[in-house]
């Protein structure tokens, strides 16, 4: 299929991300104050940016883990099936764990991986998303710290892809065709 033109206005500078990161940061490093076997957990591949910038708030000693869950439609959204391409190299039995994402759309990927770390006994576990679309949910989940809650936009940039290109784009933008 022949690709689309389009250009990429900015819907999140730089700016406000890293101002958003910083107080997301506060947050973080008071809700694990007391801990010394914290997990930062980033899903692959959206979150390594966020991540990235995120555990460099945090003044506390922290592990970084990844996991890459990949999610298949079959044509129908509510039987959407998700997959672990990658797992953890650690086990989080006993641990603090904060799970990382891009971006919560459905819900399903990031209520499958809750699950699943669930069922692996954490002795906490908490989620963060830098940006949540309410408006496209299917399952009823919610992150506990929310960067930006976006409209029904097609995004990128700063981890996000359009055909895996536009993740290093250091703002978030939203994609507009322009041969519409
Ligand atoms: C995207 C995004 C989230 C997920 C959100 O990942 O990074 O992980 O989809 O969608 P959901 O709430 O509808 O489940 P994607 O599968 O595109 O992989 P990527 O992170 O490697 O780009």
């Amino acid at each position: 299929m022949p690709e689309r033109p389009y250009v990429i206005d900015t819907l999140i500078s730089a700016k406000s991300i890293a101002a958003r990161i910083e107080e997301l940061g506060r947050d973080i490093r008071t809700e694990f104050a007391d801990t010394d076997k914290l997990i930062v957990v980033g899903l692959l591949r959206g979150s390594f940016v966020f991540i990235a910038d995120l555990v460099r708030e945090l003044d506390l000693p922290v592990e970084v883990d990844f996991l890459e869950a990949s999610s298949y439609g079959d044509g129908m959204e509510t039987s959407r099936e998700v997959r672990i391409l990658k797992d953890l190299r650690g086990a989080i039995e006993g641990r603090d764990v904060l799970v990382v994402e891009d971006i919560v759309d459905t819900g399903f990927t990031l209520a499958h991986v809750t699950r699943l770390l669930l069922s692996r006994k954490p002795a906490k576990l908490r989620t963060i998303a830098l940006l949540d679309k309410p408006s496209r949910r299917e399952v009823d989940i919610r992150a506990d710290w929310i960067g930006f809650e976006i409209p029904d936009e097609f995004v990128v940039g700063y981890g996000i892809d359009f055909a895996q290109r536009n993740r290093n784009l250091p703002f978030i933008g939203k994609v507009r065709f322009t041969d519409a």
